[in-house]
């Protein structure tokens, strides 16, 4: 059996080995696909015990990303921009950490959701990992403009600055958002787990796409959304699955059918 499994704290809950294993049946690829609890601060030594029983990969989630981006001993180009970690391959003594995050969100709003990011003016909520983590494969699709929100402007600006060398981005507080549409907003805070939507213009949620990265439950975000006229309103199941195929075709170079895996999830 090929050995895999998702690393985590809390793990209890996670999707991954159900998606994984439907991918595993569609592909014709025999796999064992676990959920591991890593105590914190002991995922390094949960990894080391994971690959002596012999394991292909693993996928790293909350609040591992960082440990594992130290852990590999070589990076993705993606995984080194997001500065993270939620995908590692074993090939004999190499640990290849990758991010498939945000290749996950773009797929999920090209493929799933047709929405094409070229010349879209895109406005991300957040500067934490998770932005992080997705920006990189957003520039990729060349918006017009994509512009990074936050609570503290500073971290926003840091943002941009870091990732001058991958395209144009502008950094500013929530406070400094104008009350004009966009068309694209990602919701990339961690304020939804507190039940919170910040206060921002109400005036760019009109007609615009409204992303959370968030998926489970209704989110504050997505109320709001919906209470602002926006176009559509979607949660983050879909990049769930997608970041998941991803991985997948990164661990064994298959390809599944994420439309069938997603249709079964929502259901
Ligand atoms: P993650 O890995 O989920 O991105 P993180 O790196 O801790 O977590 O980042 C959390 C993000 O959510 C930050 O951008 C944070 O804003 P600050 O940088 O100002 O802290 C944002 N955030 C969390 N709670 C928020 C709230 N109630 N209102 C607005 N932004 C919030």
């Amino acid at each position: 059996m090929n050995l895999y499994a998702v690393i985590g704290n809390p793990i209890e809950h996670s999707l991954s080995p159900e998606i994984h294993t439907q991918f595993a049946i569609q592909t014709g690829y025999a796999i064992n696909y676990d959920k591991i609890l890593a105590p914190m601060g002991g995922f390094s030594a949960i990894a080391d015990q994971f690959i002596n029983q012999g394991a292909l990969g693993f996928s790293v989630t909350v609040p591992f990303k960082l440990d594992a981006f130290d852990y590999a001993t070589e990076l993705t180009e993606t995984a080194e921009a997001a500065g993270a970690v939620n995908t590692v391959k074993v090939l004999d003594d190499r640990v290849i950490g990758n991010n498939t995050d945000g290749i996950g969100l773009v797929t999920d709003l090209t493929s799933n959701l047709n929405i094409n990011l070229k010349d879209k003016v895109v406005l991300i909520l957040g500067a934490g990992g998770a932005t992080q983590g997705i920006l990189l494969p957003i520039l990729e699709k060349q918006p017009r403009r994509l512009m990074i929100a936050n609570r503290t402007r500073s971290k926003a600006k840091k943002l941009k600055h870091d990732f001058a060398k991958y395209g144009e981005t502008c950094g500013f507080g929530l406070d400094e958002i104008k009350n004009e549409p966009v068309d694209i907003i990602i919701n990339a805070t961690s304020a939804s787990l507190d039940g919170v939507m910040p206060e921002i213009a109400s005036g760019v949620a009109n007609g615009a796409i409204c992303y959370d990265l968030m998926y489970g439950k209704q989110t504050p975000f997505m109320d709001w959304a919906n209470a602002n006229n926006a176009k559509l309103v979607v949660d983050g199941l879909g990049m769930l699955v997608e970041q998941a195929s991803t991985a997948f075709e990164f661990w064994t170079g298959k390809k599944p059918n994420t439309e069938e895996v997603l249709n079964k999830l929502r259901s």
